[in-house]
């Protein structure tokens, strides 16, 4: 069978387990095979590279000559930036080729970005991959929309340490160690919380675009000094019934800002672009 040829942007937390799925470590065979790794930190390309037992032929540390490197591929993974968004993504889909997008928050926060790529793909005829990420509950979000949903509230609840150096906070003179019991930081649309909370923006973003948009979305973001890990509670209410999911999340070790899951749902993508038995919506 031929092998999707992939070019990944970014090897940080999530692009190194991405390539690593791809170069076939445990049981993985994605039937996909590694062309270009890009990083702006050439340290970070190199040790990943160093990693991998079928090494990519192509590194590069930045976007020049982009056009002639995506001939290369089939499909461009960004797992960098939200700047990336733009820098790589729309370049490839121009070229014809399919997109992964893990900084999804970047169509939640660029006027107009979304409407471009969609607009460029249906021309160009290419598919934009968007991985549930660090929740769950889109498929279920996906099929309620179907039917009409009324309302999707995210709650998120971290540690008040998760908080720390956030201007909103600062903003409204809470004082985070002084926090001795569950206390709500926020309430409002997925659009503004955002702008508050960058650290909410692709859990916020995956929801608006599965269900009913960054405006009607809504999200509380809870600080509870007995928690310990990342959790988002996803509740939905249409005419399917009602949806509730809590996901536990575990910090990558990479990277404590993300998900483990974000990047095994990534892979788990990557798994159904090439596998033919797609399970799950
Ligand atoms: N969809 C989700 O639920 C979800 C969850 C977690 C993280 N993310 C997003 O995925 C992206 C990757 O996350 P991560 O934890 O792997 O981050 P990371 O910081 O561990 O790695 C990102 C890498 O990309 C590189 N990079 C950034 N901008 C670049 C650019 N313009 N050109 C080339 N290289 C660039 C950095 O040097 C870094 O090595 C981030 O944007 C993050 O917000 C999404």
């Amino acid at each position: 069978m031929t092998k999707i040829r992939v070019g990944v942007v970014g090897c940080g937390a999530i692009g190194s387990e991405i390539c690593k799925a791809i170069d076939g470590y445990g049981d993985a065979d994605l039937g996909m095979e590694l062309k270009f790794l890009i990083d702006s930190h050439p340290e970070r390309i190199e040790k990943l590279h160093k990693s991998l037992i079928k090494k990519p032929a192509i590194i590069k540390s930045d976007s020049m000559m982009l056009d002639e490197i995506l001939t290369e591929v089939d499909l461009l993974v960004e797992c960098a930036s939200q700047a990336a968004v733009r820098e790589f993504a729309i370049p490839a889909l121009k070229r014809g080729k399919d997109v992964m997008i893990l900084s999804v928050g970047a169509l939640l926060c660029e006027d107009g970005l979304f409407e471009e790529i969609e607009r460029i793909s249906k021309e160009k005829g290419c598919k934009v991959y968007i991985p549930s990420g660090a929740v769950a509950g889109i498929d279920g979000l996906k099929s309620g929309a179907i039917g009409g949903i009324r309302s999707v509230l995210l709650t998120t609840i971290k540690p008040p340490s998760g908080f720390e150096g956030n201007a909103y906070v600062k903003e409204k003179g809470i004082d985070l160690f002084s926090i001795e019991k569950e206390e709500t930081l926020f309430t409002g649309s997925a659009k503004e919380a955002v702008r508050y909370f960058p650290e909410n923006v692709n859990v916020a973003a995956s929801l608006s675009l599965a269900g009913i948009g960054p405006e009607a979305t809504r999200v509380k973001i809870v600080a509870d000094p007995s928690a310990v890990e990342n959790v988002h509670e996803i509740e939905a209410r249409g005419e399917f019934g009602k949806l509730f999911v809590r996901v536990e999340n575990v910090p990558s070790r990479a990277n404590p800002k993300t998900s483990y899951l974000a990047a095994l749902s990534a892979i788990a993508t990557l798994k159904s672009i090439s596998y033919p038995i797609r399970v799950g919506t």
